[in-house]
């Protein structure tokens, strides 16, 4: 059972909790390249309860900066982009993308003021339409080990949404994979083909995924600890038709990988705003044909709104509830998006979910193994003996498969593998 004390230490991350610590020695998206696209790339980006500016300058290079001037606290996010950085409209101090003050104006000529000035800083890289920010102590270690990050970007797509409540529930209904029976249960099949950039709209082995989900909803989780988290394996037995083996990860600490489709896979990071608030930042990953950047934006976009990435559809109109529908289409009667359920699910569980007071049973096994590496990482980290998880982990893989049933085990290795061989960028880096 969780104690009031580990929900409070699992889930406070603003500056000087221990989570908050901890998750900042990861590199995290705090923003797509999307956001500083048009005239003026200046972004306000609030994350770990920190309130900063997220700046592209003149030459093109990413500033994330401390959002209020350190002359007397304005906002730079109405900052002028001029003379290598932003300089702040009030009195016309100049910020660079590390955070060094270049001029102070309106001091004396002589003045040498401005180079004891400095906005805290952190460093940020740009990889395949995503920002990631370090916000950690020490040197920022290498971007992680994942496929994502390796595909170019002709065959990533990256994408946000806004969650009403703390960034660890959101992370868990990510892991959780006994939820995709019920929470997204569809009563009648869909199309396979008209599912593109969809989750759970592909066909595994010619059976559609809504139907193995709806109709094999008892599945048996099986959870392996490794270097960069856990893989997760669900199995459901077919009966006679043989095992359906899904494979996803929890990618430590804030993190999942998941498959999309047979060529598509999706790694999803929960980074908190602050205590009570959160973003997912998807990355999705073909191993096939390059992505369709604008079909997959334009279906987003029909359902957030920019530019803060809020969705349309949510708890101030009950998330699209329709008793009828529940009755006939769907298990939720909450639509087709599968992001509309998980959000309704997430946030019904109060801003920060008390976990006092649930009744975990074996079927949030995963949930139960990440929670205790989580706390024992923040304790571990707190007396300065964390090491956090190495960039140069083993690649996570993401696999969904029918195997004969007595035979399972080597499918999702042999069907990853033979997907890298038959793609041409993850063929490139086997060699
Ligand atoms: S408050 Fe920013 S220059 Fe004075
Ligand atoms: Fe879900």
């Amino acid at each position: 059972m969780t104690s009031a004390a580990q929900n409070e230490l699992m889930t406070r991350v603003g500056p000087g909790t221990p989570a908050g610590a901890l998750l900042r020695r990861y590199w995290q998206p705090i923003a797509l390249s999307d956001e500083l696209k048009g005239k003026r790339p200046v972004r306000p980006v609030t994350v770990f309860g920190e309130s900063l500016v997220l700046f592209r300058d003149e030459t093109g290079r990413l500033g994330l900066i401390a959002r209020n001037c350190a002359h007397r606290g304005a906002d730079l996010c109405y900052g002028r982009l001029e003379g290598g950085g932003i300089r702040c409209p009030f009195h016309g101090w100049l910020f660079d993308v590390d955070g060094q003050c270049l001029e102070t104006p309106a001091e004396p000529l002589e003045s040498t003021l401005h180079t004891r000035v400095r906005q805290a800083a952190y460093p940020v890289i740009e990889k395949n339409g995503m920002i990631f920010g370090y916000l950690g102590e020490g040197e920022p270690p290498a971007l992680p080990n994942l496929d994502c990050l390796a595909a170019p970007e002709s065959h990533s797509f990256a994408f946000k949404g806004f969650v009403d409540c703390n960034w660890l529930q959101v992370l868990e209904v990510g892991m959780d994979p006994a939820h995709a029976s019920y929470l997204h249960r569809f009563l009648e099949d869909e199309d396979a083909s008209q599912g593109y950039g969809q989750q759970f709209r592909d066909d595994v082995d010619n059976i559609p995924t809504t139907r193995l989900m709806r109709e094999y909803a008892r599945p048996e989780i099986r959870v392996e600890e490794t270097d960069f988290g856990y893989k997760v394996t669900t199995l459901r037995n077919l009966d006679n038709r043989g095992m359906h083996v899904r494979i996803t990860d929890a990618i430590f600490p804030t993190a999942i990988l998941i498959p999309l489709s047979r060529e598509m896979t999706v790694t999803q990071w929960h980074v908190p705003v602050d205590d009570t608030k959160s973003y997912w930042y998807a990355m999705f990953t073909s191993f096939g044909a390059p992505v369709d950047h604008d079909t997959m934006r334009a279906q987003r976009l029909e359902v957030y709104t920019l530019p803060d990435y809020i969705p349309r559809i949510g708890k101030a109109n009950e998330y699209g509830y329709d008793p009828d529908e529940q009755l006939n289409d769907t298990y939720t009667g909450m639509g087709q998006d599968i992001n509309v359920h998980d959000q309704w699910a997430v946030e019904s569980q109060g801003a920060i979910q008390d976990r006092t007071k649930e009744t975990l049973g074996t079927s949030d096994v995963v949930i139960t193994a990440y929670r205790k590496r989580l706390v024992s990482e923040i304790r571990a980290h707190e007396k300065g003996e964390a090491a956090p998880v190495k960039a140069d982990h083993a690649v996570p893989i993401a696999i969904d498969a029918i195997a004969p049933a007595d035979a399972w085990e080597p499918i999702g290795i042999e069907r990853d593998l033979a997907r890298r061989r038959g793609s041409d960028w993850a063929a490139a880096l086997m060699s």
